[in-house]
């Protein structure tokens, strides 16, 4: 318990209107986390995998209704429609909460109400922050407990402080005596994932699955924290931190912005092809970042845990993925092999005979569909990354040289260019656009949408007012303390939609040029769009490509970027161009002027 009033207060408050049969307090135990597995095992909900191959590890299979984020159901209610701005979904505050307060009362009945403190980023470090999730749902309880440092701890460093409360339940009361048999969640209509950004408030309704339900993920790291980032003048980001070492033994910290399922976990934990080069991993998905004393960004990992896409993740694509997932790991959605182990497509070894797929059914390699849903996760803890960096956990921070932004783009797009300088890696950030993938529910995926620095869905305010802060935060410095600027692409694709670049363990070659351009060195030219490294500058040595596919994937393309100019102007139009701030529309007429000189 707490000697904190606002959070007794709060918790006695949700209590009455949801109507648990109790309340429980997280204290973080593996004791108490080994009890909630257990009564999930017997309930059914969960499934314990072979002690000897996956020790410590469980498969859940969720609803096929609800399998990844829901954006459409996602919504930012600040007092104005117009805080909220363009791209997020808003209703006024007090009918959300309405609507919603009607929805949660006494949604948890027969059910736990359990209480978790958390804490973004290493306790009692002067960066962290702290939030309170109430969740009837204890799937949520043992991911937090990865995603997160839970329980005693954090209450007791919270104190009589601040926190961020996160309501979510799962939406589904049950009735006197039942339990559950299956992933319970609401149907699509009732789920909500609301923001209070004024308040620093979560409300989330209706559905159990990660973003939707882990509330200080997305949520809270990016949603709430972009918003107080921009009040205190720092960065909420939707990117991988990586240590990246020379055979010299120099170090450079590197942050990447790639949008949900395009290679942030992957390229944290990349095997360099490349002699002599090592990559280590701080974070996978989020990056929180502030000015040091000396102007330089540092940035932290908030998270303690990888939530990592399954499908594709194979010894030979990301065997430190591999590694960490061996043991203390939660799967879902994934296949279930006859003896207690997990597959999925793209793992790299054959699918066995008969499995359980994620809907529970029969499965064998002539079934239609696949044995994994294609934004099947794992849970897997940090520490258990074979090349995390002893420095991961450093409340300091590590100071970051370079970001890399990109997407799934088949054409256009080169491997790789940097920036002129800040704002034009801004004004790169701003028009960066992907594919849409399975990690939200969408009738889109496979199509292009616009997604700046890969923080569509979790800008927790204007999108405009974003990118503006994004140049504010540049002028708060000097170009030789920032970070340099790059827009790579690994996903081009020829004429017969097959990958131009061999990715993976191979973008250290891309890693190593923007290695060598922040030090100074790198050969590049200069180009309409940025710079480009030179005919030689990327290290191919040792790899089997072509020298028309290296032209290819480094050729900028006028005709196809002044289609992209046109496209450009359509996607500032749907931010209200009025809005736009006025150094990206000058850069983006500049670049049609280079374009057309
Ligand atoms: P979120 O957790 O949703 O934010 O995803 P993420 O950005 O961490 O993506 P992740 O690293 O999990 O990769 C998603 C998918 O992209 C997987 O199926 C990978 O196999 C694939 N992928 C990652 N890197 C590359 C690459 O360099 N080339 C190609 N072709 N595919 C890649
Ligand atoms: C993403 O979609 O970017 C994820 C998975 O990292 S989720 O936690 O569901 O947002
Ligand atoms: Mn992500």
């Amino acid at each position: 318990m707490t000697t904190n009033k606002k959070l007794e207060a709060w918790v006695k408050e949700i209590a009455d209107m949801c109507q648990p049969d109790q309340i429980y307090w997280c204290d973080g135990s593996q004791e108490e986390n080994d009890r909630l597995l257990k009564e999930m095992v017997d309930s059914g909900m969960a499934k314990p995998l072979n002690p000897e191959k996956r020790p410590g590890c469980y498969s859940f299979n969720s609803d096929p209704s609800d399998v990844a984020r829901v954006e459409n159901r996602t919504y930012i209610a600040s007092k104005t429609k117009e805080e909220a701005g363009p791209t997020n979904n808003w209703v006024d505050p007090n009918e959300l909460k309405d609507t919603m307060k009607n929805l949660y009362k006494g949604c948890m009945k027969g059910r736990t109400m359990y209480v978790i403190p958390f804490s973004m980023g290493p306790i009692g470090s002067p960066i962290s922050k702290i939030g309170v999730e109430l969740t009837d749902s204890a799937y949520v309880v043992v991911n937090m407990r990865i995603m997160t440092r839970i329980g005693k701890k954090v209450l007791e460093t919270l104190g009589d402080g601040e926190f961020v409360p996160c309501l979510h339940s799962v939406g589904a009361p049950l009735a006197e005596g039942e339990k559950d048999a299956k992933w319970p969640c609401a149907p699509i209509e009732k789920k909500y994932i609301s923001h209070f950004p004024e308040e620093k408030t979560i409300w989330s309704y209706g559905s159990g699955y990660g973003g939707n339900a882990l509330l200080g993920k997305k949520c809270f790291a990016l949603r709430i924290a972009s918003v107080i980032a921009r009040e205190e003048g720092w960065l909420a980001e939707h990117m991988l931190i990586l240590k990246l070492t020379d055979p010299k033994g120099n170090v450079k910290y590197i942050c990447g912005a790639f949008p949900s399922a395009c290679g942030k976990t992957n390229l944290a934990m990349l095997v360099p092809t490349i002699p002599g080069w090592k990559v280590e991993t701080i974070g996978d998905d989020i990056a929180w970042m502030k000015f040091g004393k000396d102007g330089r960004l540092y940035a932290i990992n908030p998270e303690a845990g990888f939530f990592g896409v399954a499908p594709g993740t194979s010894l030979d694509s990301n065997p430190n993925a591999m590694h960490s997932i061996e043991k203390n790991t939660i799967f879902t959605n994934v296949g279930v092999t006859d003896d207690g182990d997990v597959w999925w497509e793209g793992m790299g070894v054959d699918a066995p005979a008969h499995l359980i797929d994620w809907h529970g059914k029969d499965w064998t390699p002539g079934s239609e569909s696949p044995a994994a849903h294609p934004n099947a996760r794992f849970t897997a803890p940090a520490s258990q990354c074979p090349v995390i960096a002893p420095e991961w956990e450093d409340p300091a921070g590590v100071p970051i040289s370079a970001i890399l932004i990109g997407g799934r783009r088949p054409s256009t797009i080169p491997l790789v260019h940097q920036s002129f300088d800040w704002n034009h890696g801004v004004f790169l950030g701003s028009i960066m656009g992907s594919e849409i993938t399975a990690a939200a529910i969408s009738d889109k995926i496979g199509q292009v949408r616009r997604d700046p620095f890969a923080m569509l869905p979790f800008i927790g305010y204007n999108v405009n007012d974003y990118l503006q802060h994004w140049l504010d935060v540049g002028a708060a410095s000097t170009e030789d303390k920032l970070p340099k600027i790059f827009y790579v692409n690994w996903f081009r694709k020829d004429e017969n939609g097959k990958w131009l670049w061999p990715g993976y363990g191979e973008n250290s070659r891309v890693l190593k040029w923007i290695c060598e351009r922040v030090s100074g060195e790198g050969k590049a030219v200069k180009t309409e769009i940025g710079y480009m490294p030179t005919e030689d500058a990327i290290d191919v040595e040792g790899l089997n490509i072509s020298a028309e596919d290296m032209e290819e994937l480094l050729k900028v393309k006028k005709d196809e970027w002044l289609k992209e100019v046109e496209s450009i102007k359509a996607h500032y139009e749907t931010y209200d161009i009025n809005k736009v701030p006025a150094e990206l529309k000058k850069q983006l007429a500049d670049l049609e002027a280079r374009l057309k000189a």
